[in-house]
Formats: C-alpha cells, structure tokens, sequence
C-alpha cells in the first residue's frame, strides 16, 4: 500500500520531470498529478508541458492564470515599481501564483501532499514551501532532498524515458512569464564568463536592433497601464505586445550579481522589455503627481515591499498593510507617458495628467502669478544655521 497521491508543481523542465517517476520509485506515492500554471510562458512551452505531463504523470491539469497573475501580482508590482537589486522582478511574482494553483487542485484531488522541483540552492522552494505550508500541506522536494545534480537528472531522465530538452553544453536553467525571462546556471555560473547572445530570446541584442527610433504612448488609470497609443487592452496584451515591441529594439536585458534569500550571491541574466517599459512610465508619472513627502515615502515602501515580495511572503501582514498604502497613493497616477525606444533604451519623451501637481504658470521663468520678491524672505532665513557655523569658523581662525 502506497502513499496515496500527490500533486506536483510542473514546468515541463528537466528538474519537475525527473521529480515523476521520483516520486513514485523512491517516496512510494502511487499516483503523480502534473499542474502546469500558464502565466505567460511561451505557447510552444505550454504546449510541451502538457503533451510532457499527460504522458508521464497519471493525470496532468493545465491552468490559465494570466489575467490573475496580471491583475494580483503584476498590478501591485507595478503600482510599487518592484524591483529587486535593480531589476524589475519577476519570478518571485509568479511563485505565489503557482503555488495557491496547486494547493486549488490539491484540494479538488483530496490529496494532502504536493511537491515541487526547486533545488535546495534558490529561492524558489522557500516561496512554494511558504505557500503548501500556510495550506497545511506536506511538501514533498525531491532534487533538494536527494541532493540531486543535473548531470544525474539527465541520465536518470534518459533511462525512464523521459524527453531531455537541455542540451549538454546549454544547460541553462529558463524561468518565464510575461513579466520577465531568467536564465541562470551552466557556464553562466562563472561571473566573468560572457554569456552567448542565444541565452536571449524575448530581445534582440542592441547592437542588432532598428537604427530608428519608434515612440510610443501609455496611459495609465490608478497606477496600471491601460492603453497603449490610444488603444485600449487587458493588462496581459499590453505586456504581451509591449514585450513584442520593447523587445525588437532590444529593451530590458540585465546580466548581474543577485542576493538570494538564504545569502548566496548568484549570477543571473534576465530579459523584461515590458516591464522595463512599464515601470519607467509609472515611476516618471508618479514624479509628475505625488508630493515631494509622498514620493520619499514611498520610496521607502516601494522598498520594502519589493523585499517581501521577493521573499515570497504574501501572506506576511505587512504586505497586505503596504499594498493598502500603495493602492491609497495610486488613485492619483492617472495620465500618458510618451517614450522613445532606440537601441536598446527606452527614454521618456513627455508626460502628462489630469492630476499634476505642476502649474507651468508657477514655474515659467516668463509667468507672473508668483511674485519673484516672495522669495527674498525665504532666502534671508534659508540654511541660516550653516552659514552661521560658516561665520563662528571665520571668526576662530
Ligand atoms: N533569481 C531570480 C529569483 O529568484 C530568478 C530565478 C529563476 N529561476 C530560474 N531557474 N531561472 O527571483
């Protein structure tokens, strides 16, 4: 008598597959469920997830959560310009996602155990771990609990049968979804080793890119984008055609030196056209309509936020608490943002909004409506205390 049956967090990758037979052979579970969650990885990747899925588990469930991964965890990423370390971030968007997919059909399954193929070396298990373990749910990790490595994997894959799409001398481990594509891994692990321009797939490189110039317009309603150049669309086919777009002049590619949760420094390279795109815009039009207070703020929260959300700590009360402050500050970021993308960049051409909080008419050297002599008695008090030091100094010497 067997384990019963547990649910498997499926990519359709070398690491979620091998964990099939794994789970049965070596934990003793008698039947394996596949869940691919489509947050916008590639069709072809989907598709291959599936057909991979249906053959090789007892039963496999494809779910759609594009709208929802856009309109749950892309939008607040958005509104609190989530970046991690200087890149817009994007697994650790997705992972909470997946997770409460799994636990949905874990529940619809009566199966009281998941798994899941993360290695014991990133920051993937501690989100999915975060997520089973909130739903009370025994986690099964096979390649971090076996200790498992690649090449092993590989020639485990290959005498059960299983399809290897990793090539031996590209073995780069791929994260997707509309947000952002990651790869790592492979001869990627040396810092100084130059990474092939094929690890790149969503932009092309600058170098190759059109020599002109292609302006566009988002305007944004409540701090998340919904048109682009006047044309009205979901959250998932604005980023979907402005990955397209950013992505052909080679927008959005970072090659750096990350932290990870549990303290190991990793070199990652990354492509997010869309998302480069999207959070210049944002954060330009915030400039345009918060306060000076608000903006130094929220800084602080956007911050703050973007490490819990990195972290995976959704359910953390803090990050419900900031997500209510952000949602406060964003009723006002309303407007367009135009911008230039040449080149692998993406500059802001102009802006505007129905709530700025800037009046050409105060700040025209030409305007009148400020009477320049208000100044002078500010400045006869402005930085007073410095400039006494400055006179105490003088007078010491
Ligand atoms: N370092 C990024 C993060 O932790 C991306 C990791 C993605 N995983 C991958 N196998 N490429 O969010």
């Amino acid at each position: 008598m067997g384990k019963g049956k547990i649910i498997l967090a499926y990519s359709g990758g070398l690491d979620t597959s091998v964990c099939i037979p794994l789970l049965k052979e070596h934990y003793g579970y008698d039947e394996v469920v596949t869940v691919v969650v489509h947050v916008g990885q590639r069709d072809e990747e989907i598709e291959a997830a599936k057909k991979k899925g249906e053959q090789l588990a007892d039963r496999h469930y494809t779910i759609d959560a594009r709208e929802k991964f856009v309109s749950c965890h892309i939008a607040p990423a958005i509104k609190a310009n989530g970046s991690y370390e200087g890149y817009p971030m994007g697994t650790s968007l997705a992972r909470p996602l997946i997770a409460e997919e799994v636990v949905n059909v874990a529940k619809k399954e009566g199966a009281s155990a998941v798994a899941h193929g993360c290695t014991g070396k990133g920051n993937d298990q501690l989100r999915f771990d975060f997520i089973f373990r909130s739903h009370d749910l025994d986690v099964v990790a096979p390649i971090r609990e076996m200790n498992l490595t690649r090449e092993w994997e590989i020639e485990y894959a290959e005498n059960h049968n299983i399809p290897v799409s990793v090539a031996k001398d590209k073995p780069w481990s791929i994260d997707e979804n509309c947000w952002s594509r990651s790869i790592e891994g492979g001869k990627l692990e040396d810092p100084s080793f130059h990474p092939p321009e094929d690890i790149y797939v969503w932009t092309v490189s600058p170098a190759k890119a059109p020599g002109s110039p292609e302006t566009i317009r988002i305007e944004f309603s409540g701090g998340f984008p919904v048109s682009l150049d006047g044309k009205r669309m979901t959250g998932y086919s604005l980023i979907s055609e402005l990955n397209h777009r950013a992505g052909r002049h080679g927008v959005g590619r970072n090659d750096l030196i990350e932290d990870r949760i549990l303290g190991l420094k990793a070199r990652e390279c990354y492509e997010h056209p869309a998302a480069t795109v999207i959070l210049t815009a944002h954060r330009d039009l915030e400039q345009l309509v918060l306060s000076r207070q608000e903006l130094a703020f929220k800084r602080m929260v956007d911050d703050k936020w973007s490490e819990l959300a990195y972290m995976g700590l959704v359910y953390e009360p803090l990050y419900e608490a900031l997500n209510a402050f952000i949602d406060r500050t964003q009723e006002r970021v309303n407007g367009t943002v135009d911008m230039v993308l040449y080149k692998g960049s993406v500059r802001i051409l102009g802006r505007a909004s129905p709530d700025a909080l800037y009046s050409s008419t105060l700040v025209s050297f030409d305007g009148t409506a400020i009477d320049q002599c208000d100044a002078i008695g500010v400045s006869n008090y402005y930085g007073i205390q410095a400039r006494m030091l400055q006179k105490n100094k003088k007078r010491k010497k």
